[in-house]
């Protein structure tokens, strides 16, 4: 079925699907052991589903991001393996015992993924999306991961004492301009939020937004670190000295794209 969808990795996604429904491992399952008729139809109706364009990770209900295992469905942004890079260069601006904030967390994943790496940091997370949010929650009560999530547009939700306390804001923020629509995957466009991914005619809006927001709140010397979309790295460089940022940069990916930008506060 999924070979017939055009589904390019569909004999690994057949065995996570399996996997998913049966909780056994594809290799003790491609041995036969313990599979009964009601796995098998489980399994077809999500394999069906996934054909039809779901995608996988809402099927699974499960995105591996960095050294966590996510809960994930309809409602929040599935992580992409791109923002683990985001991660790794936020933490790299965190000092000891110091404060960071995710700015719109959807599953918790970079919040999460900051408490579990850095327990000596204070991890908050701002989540405009209420459906999101409860994912969120979820992912942190399972994880047992102590993160306070707020809700909120940027960062308004968060306890006015943070302001000018904050060492680090990192935001994977919706990027994509409302325009590209139709470049987006078709599992990408019609399952996940579109307040995850679209923001204005450029896809700058939450961006712009949030580097003048950002500013009230970071301590001096202060990071902020975004991902952003492969041709935004000249236009976000740009904003962020604008809004008075130093030493900014842009990070390429594995692949060479710019996606990574990041300045300080003066
Ligand atoms: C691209 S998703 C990233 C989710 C998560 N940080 C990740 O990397 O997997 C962007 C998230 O920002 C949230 N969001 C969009 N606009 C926002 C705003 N103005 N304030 C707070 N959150 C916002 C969306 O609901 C969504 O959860």
């Amino acid at each position: 079925m999924l070979d017939e969808a055009n589904m390019a990795a569909s004999e690994r996604e057949a065995l996570w699907l399996i996997e998913a429904v049966t909780g056994a491992s594809a290799a003790t399952v491609q041995a036969g052991f313990g599979v009964t008729e009601q796995d098998c139809e489980s399994v077809l109706e999500l394999a069906r589903r996934r054909a039809a364009g779901e995608p996988l990770q809402y099927l699974t209900g499960i995105s591996g991001f960095r050294a966590l295992e996510l809960r994930v469905g309809p409602g929040t942004f599935i992580p992409r393996p791109e923002t683990e890079l985001l991660v790794e260069l936020a933490l790299a601006r965190l000092p000891p015992s110091g404060v960071i904030v995710d700015v719109g967390t959807g599953s918790g994943a970079i919040a999460l993924a900051a408490a579990q790496e850095r327990p000596d940091a204070s991890v908050y997370a701002t989540e405009a999306s209420p459906g999101a949010l409860r994912w969120a929650r979820l992912n942190r009560k399972r994880l047992g991961l102590a993160v306070e999530l707020v809700s909120g547009d940027l960062l308004d939700g968060l306890s006015n004492d943070l302001k000018g306390g904050i060492d680090v804001v990192v935001s994977n923020p919706p990027y994509v301009s409302v325009g590209d629509t139709s470049c987006l995957p078709s599992d990408v466009r019609e399952h996940e939020p579109y307040e995850a991914l679209f923001a204005g005619p450029d896809g700058l809006e939450v961006i712009v937004r949030l580097a003048a927001e950002a500013g009230k709140w970071l301590t001096p010397g202060g990071w902020l670190v975004l991902e952003i979309g492969a041709t935004q790295g000249q236009a976000t460089a740009n904003e962020l000295r604008r809004r008075g940022y130093e030493e900014v940069s842009v990070y390429r990916d594995l692949a060479g794209r710019p996606r990574t930008t990041e300045g300080r506060h003066r």
